[in-house]
């Protein structure tokens, strides 16, 4: 290995959802010029991350990312760069290339580069055969594209850590719901989509089933159960460490559009489900995160209530 023994910080996928909330957390905690944004496109002007340092990387270029860690001093890397599973299951070729190819690169420059990775997984690593409250060792057996990427994801960081010791982590995010970034074309964005449009035009399209129910979290509870993971000491981490499920919230479409209605006066919501109702029926209903919280000790602030508050206010004053 040609370690680098730099502790600054590079993050993939840096404009997406999470990177724009993760970007901006580590920045608060390292410092700007120590947390390198980097992305396949240019930002728009507006994202939070132009605070620090940005790259443009192809989060296929291993040379590249081998490159800017052993140049910058790089000791940690987050790596966001995926397609989700509604743009995924479009281009299933596309999605495999990225999100298997991309971890690939990850991992391959973080066993030169001596890197600690976090790469996180989804629910989406489970299938219509696993418990509607799903387990830390349920089957995972994905009927989608992308939940087969994540299941290959996970199987690559216990590989790399196995055979290289490379300290690979990683949590299967539920749906999360932010509202500094859009959502990058998932199943749950309408858990997103939602209130922007309750807000613009008092209406919503709902585009799963009123019942549908999913496990889902507000972005900065993601972001605490992440940092908080990374912060852990590797040897309080199990055989989950790739993928661990956390504890968080369920609650369905229907229960959502209440929420609001509850706080914006006159929202109707109508229900019309399109493909992704199919993705959506793939999924837990509930996740049991009870070996994340019993080995490093994390539970979500954020209850339906409160997220929906946060969500008005954020949307409102931004
Ligand atoms: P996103 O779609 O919002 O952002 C992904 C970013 O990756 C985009 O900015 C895109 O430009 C970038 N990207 C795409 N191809 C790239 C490439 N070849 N090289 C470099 N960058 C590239 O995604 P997100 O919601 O921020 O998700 C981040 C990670 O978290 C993904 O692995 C996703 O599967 C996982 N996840 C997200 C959620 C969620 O609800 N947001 C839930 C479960 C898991
Ligand atoms: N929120 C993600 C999606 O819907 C789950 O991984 O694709």
């Amino acid at each position: 290995m040609s370690g680098t023994t730099g502790d600054k910080v590079l993050v993939t996928g840096a404009l997406g959802q999470i990177g724009t909330d993760l970007v901006q957390a580590l920045r608060e905690r390292h410092g700007n010029e120590s947390v390198i944004a980097t992305d396949i496109r240019e930002s728009d002007g507006h994202s939070s991350v132009e605070g620090g340092p940005f790259i443009i990387l192809d989060v296929l270029d291993t040379d590249g990312i081998s490159r800017i860690c052993q140049n910058e001093g790089v000791g940690t890397i987050y790596h966001l760069a995926a397609l989700l599973s509604a743009v995924g299951e479009r281009d299933p070729d596309l999605c495999r290339r990225i999100n298997v190819g991309g971890t690939i690169s990850v991992l391959e420059a973080a066993k030169v580069c001596n890197l600690k990775v976090y790469s996180p997984s989804s629910i989406a690593v489970f299938g219509p055969d696993s418990p509607k409250h799903a387990t830390q060792g349920a089957v995972l057996n994905p009927t989608t594209v992308y939940g087969e990427t994540k299941v290959t994801g996970e199987a690559l960081a216990r590989e790399y850590l196995g055979r290289f010791g490379v300290d690979a982590r990683g949590i299967r995010y539920p749906g999360l719901i932010s509202y500094k970034a859009p959502p990058g074309g998932g199943t749950t964005d309408y858990a997103v989509e939602i209130f922007h449009a309750a807000l613009k035009e008092g209406h919503y399209e709902c585009f799963v089933r009123p019942e549908t129910r999913l496990p889902m979290l507000y972005m900065d509870d993601a972001i605490d159960a992440t940092l908080t993971l990374m912060d852990s000491r590797g040897d309080s981490l199990g055989e989950s460490r790739a993928g661990y499920n956390i504890p968080c919230l369920s609650f369905s479409a229907e229960e959502l559009a209440n929420a609001i209605s509850e706080r914006v006066e006159g929202f109707t919501c109508d229900f019309v489900p399109d493909v992704r109702q199919e993705y959506a029926d793939s999924w837990p209903d509930s996740i049991d995160g009870s070996v994340a919280e019993s080995e490093w000790f994390w539970s979500p602030d954020f209850d339906l209530s409160s997220l929906v508050d946060e969500m008005l206010r954020g949307i409102s004053s931004s």
